[in-house]
């Protein structure tokens, strides 16, 4: 069974390490965090409710690289949040560092893992850790079209009233206001959800999923947690399982949807080697121009974060 590090043992790190330990499918997970003890208490309360929900896996918190020893997975969640009146993209001169630093930690002690990374802003700090950890692109991958795309669908389950298990969606490009949900590559219980809903629902329900984060932070002051810890648990669950589960996930682009050396969400397959296939859509004129939109803007904040010099 496998062995999965979570870095940043905070509000979306905690919520991975107990979402997967409640999914009993790994051997152990690790949580490390620089904040004194508190990647221990975490780890040492998920683990007391163990008896309660009835799960083997093991949890441990630390500060010391050591301990994250050949690590199949790790979850990058370390750095700071945005709070109210912030951008993802804000983040980049914190996290960025940080992004760096903790995968090259990793690198030292896990020679060969997959690199899930959760930090924002989130395409770029995806590119980050690529850039630092020197593994192949299929190893190097960022969660965020799940939660958004699981944004889009709660949000349609309750305009519908039908059950959120029932709506099926594709959302791509960068994770920030220029994402690209797909109502053509929408249904609801196998119907197009354009049978289901008038234009101008649909479009305000686009609209809401684009700011979704961003409407969490000013209701709680911080960024979500629930949602992306069980987001970033189900693709460790795609990969320890080898599943070929089919979500949007952040990838490195070298040809596909005409764009290269970029990292944006786009649909792939997720099993035991992390990227086993990047999914090529039709996309139509008008979906196509806000996919490359949305490139052109994680573009720009990737030329920021070379021009750090890191
Ligand atoms: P948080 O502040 O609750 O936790 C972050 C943790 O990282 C803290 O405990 C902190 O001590 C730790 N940390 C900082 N530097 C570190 C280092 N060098 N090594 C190890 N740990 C370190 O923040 P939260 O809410 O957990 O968010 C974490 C990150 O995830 C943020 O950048 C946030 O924007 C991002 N995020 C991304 C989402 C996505 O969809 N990709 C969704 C939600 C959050
Ligand atoms: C979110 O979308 C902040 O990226 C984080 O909730």
């Amino acid at each position: 069974m496998a062995k999965v590090t979570v870095i940043g043992a905070g509000n979306v790190g905690a919520t991975v390490g107990n979402v997967l330990a409640h999914k009993d499918i790994v051997k152990e997970v690790v949580l490390l965090d620089i904040a004194g003890d508190v990647a221990k208490g975490k780890a040492l309360d998920s683990w007391q409710q163990a008896p309660i929900d009835y799960y083997s896996t093991a949890l441990k918190g630390t500060d010391d690289y050591k301990d994250t020893a050949n690590s199949d997975v790790v979850v990058i969640t370390a750095g700071i949040p945005r709070k109210p009146g912030m951008s993802r993209d804000d983040l980049i001169g914190t996290n960025a560092k940080i992004v760096k630093s903790v995968t090259e930690s990793i690198l030292q002690y896990s020679k060969d893992p997959i690199i899930i990374v959760v930090s924002n802003p989130l395409d770029v700090m995806t590119y980050a850790a690529f850039k630092a950890a020197g593994l192949p692109s299929n190893k190097v991958f960022g969660m965020a079209g799940i939660l958004d795309t699981a944004r889009y669908r709660a949000f349609l389950a309750t305009e519908l009233n039908v059950s959120p298990k029932d709506i099926q969606a594709v959302l791509m490009g960068g994770h920030g206001d220029t994402m690209v949900p797909l109502p053509r590559y929408t249904t609801v219980g196998g119907i197009p959800v354009t049978e289901m809903i008038d234009d101008a629902t649909l479009t305000a329900i686009v609209d809401r999923t684009k700011v979704g984060g961003g409407e969490l932070v000013k209701l709680m002051g911080t960024s979500a947690w629930y949602a992306p810890g069980a987001a970033a648990a189900q693709m460790v669950e795609a990969i320890v399982k080898d599943e070929n589960r089919i979500f949007p996930c952040c990838v490195q682009l070298n040809g596909e949807y005409g764009l290269n050396d970029i990292f944006l969400g786009v649909p792939v397959k997720l099993g035991k080697n992390g990227i086993e296939e990047v999914i090529e859509l039709k996309l139509n004129a008008d979906e196509m121009a806000l996919l490359n939109e949305s490139a052109g803007h994680v573009r720009e904040v990737m030329n920021v974060y070379d021009n750090m010099n890191l």
